[in-house]
């Protein structure tokens, strides 16, 4: 099933709409308390900044579409309120061990340094998928007259992979090999996550 398939059936049926919302949350929030948990407390900047607070917001508002839902509530993190619970609860984290087992055997780093490239490849590998994913749900959303809405998420992501191709051009020259890599390791995870999503889904149906 492609995307686009499983966004419709996710948005015709409330309880897994309510779900998926929720499965949002957590991944935005995973996200945001990634990047807050990668700042150095002296060096950290204005973009990095302004990024975890974005992140920390669309957890936010995910959960807030959740409310335009009737008569479902989703009101934490347990895997009932989730789909695809485990493996939406892993990706981001093997995504980082990942990237950061590569770091260190390409490139060698350590310590801050290991941190901060993890931050740029990881974050850049999402921002790329966020780019894709949201706007196939949004035409969803419009699709189907739905009153949840993902437009200023969209906006924000679309400015956050700007903002991570600046940053990591300061990084390194050769900056697109690596973020090749890390966008090859996250498309490995994504396939096993929608797959996990779409059988999910089909029990469900
Ligand atoms: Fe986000
Ligand atoms: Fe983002």
């Amino acid at each position: 099933m492609d995307l686009k398939n499983i966004f419709a059936e996710i948005v015709a049926n409330d309880a897994l709409h309510a779900r998926w919302l929720n499965t949002l949350s957590l991944m935005e929030n995973t996200g945001a308390r990634k990047i807050s948990a990668s700042e150095d407390p002296a060096t950290v900047t204005y973009i990095i900044l302004k990024h975890a607070a974005e992140e920390h917001r669309h957890a936010f508002y995910l959960k807030k579409q959740i409310e335009k839902i009737e008569a479902v509530n989703c009101p934490t993190y347990a895997p009932e309120y989730l789909l695809a619970a485990t493996h939406s609860k892993r990706y981001l984290n093997q995504l980082d061990i990942d990237v950061c087992r590569y770091l260190k055997d390409k490139l060698d780093l350590h310590g801050k340094e290991l941190r901060f490239s993890a931050y740029l490849l990881v974050t850049y590998a999402i921002e790329v998928r966020a780019d894709e994913l949201y706007p196939v749900y949004q035409d969803v959303l419009t699709g189907a007259l739905s009153k949840v809405n993902v437009k200023s998420i969209i906006l924000e992501e679309e400015g956050h992979l700007e903002e991570m191709i600046n940053q990591l051009q300061q990084f390194s020259a050769d900056w697109q090999v690596h973020a090749d890599k890390a966008v090859a390791i996250e498309a490995r995870l994504f396939e096993a996550w929608v797959e996990s999503l779409s059988k999910e889904i089909n029990t469900a149906a």
